[in-house]
């Protein structure tokens, strides 16, 4: 479908959408982080409000991306904090699409001051733990009936078969999965997947800007919701 025949598609739906990556810190001036833009995150919002979604956007550490306008923003940091806006937010939704990169790990402790170096010492080995998996939880416990849950993945190798185990292993509906490579890098304007669906569709995305995979997404999902 040609961009702007989706009318509002989305009216009377309430969607949550996570974007950006979560920080793990350290200490007061350091984390664990990794490189999401937010931007595939911030296309799906915006795509969902034109289509006449009432939107909350979860944004992980996205300073640098304007709020879309007409969206609900809700700042985070960490996983735990993603996990408790999104949790809050999917009680009252129809959809929940996890766009956002959450950190497997966090440190298990938090110095509450700067980690200094000590002459002539190694560095101390910093502990993670295991950070809660988002997606399968709501996934698994849905708070709405019939909501529809959407979960991204990066994937290298065998891509659509690991999509498929990850989509069976998270029980979401629908897993957009992006093979990680030369062109498709972190922070790029354009994006190329395939959606796969529980009920075992298979879309492909051709390589082409955000907002066109973010309106496949809204196709997928607005089928499920009739
Ligand atoms: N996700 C989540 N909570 C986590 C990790 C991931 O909700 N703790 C979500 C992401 O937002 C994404 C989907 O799960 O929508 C897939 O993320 P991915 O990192 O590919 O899945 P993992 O289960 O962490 O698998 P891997 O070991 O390959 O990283
Ligand atoms: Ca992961």
């Amino acid at each position: 479908l040609a961009r702007g025949t989706h009318a509002a598609d989305l009216a009377g739906h309430h969607v949550v959408v996570s974007a950006g990556g979560t920080r793990e810190p350290l200490d007061p001036v350091r984390f664990l982080g990794n490189r999401s833009s937010g931007k595939q995150g911030y296309a799906l919002a915006r795509t969902a409000a034109a289509r006449g979604a009432s939107v909350t956007l979860i944004a992980a550490n996205t300073t640098g991306l304007p709020d879309p306008a007409g969206v609900e923003v809700v700042p985070v940091g960490t996983a735990v904090q993603l996990r408790e806006a999104v949790i809050k937010a999917a009680a009252h939704a129809d959809a929940v699409v996890m766009a956002a990169a959450v950190a497997d790990f966090r440190p298990a402790a938090y110095a509450t001051g700067k980690i200094k170096k000590k002459d002539g010492e190694d560095p101390e080995p910093i502990t993670l733990v295991r950070n809660p998996d988002i997606l399968a939880e709501i996934s698994g416990d849905r708070p709405r009936p019939g909501q529809v849950i959407v979960g991204f993945a990066a994937e290298t190798d065998d891509v659509l078969a690991n999509g498929r185990t990850k989509l069976r292993r998270k029980g979401c509906d629908l897993l957009v999965v992006n093979e990680v490579g030369e062109r498709k890098t972190f922070g790029s304007e354009e994006n190329e997947a395939v959606v796969l669906g529980a009920d075992g569709s298979e879309t492909p995305v051709p390589y082409g800007p955000k907002e066109a995979l973010a309106d496949t997404v809204w196709d997928l999902v607005a089928q499920r919701l009739a």
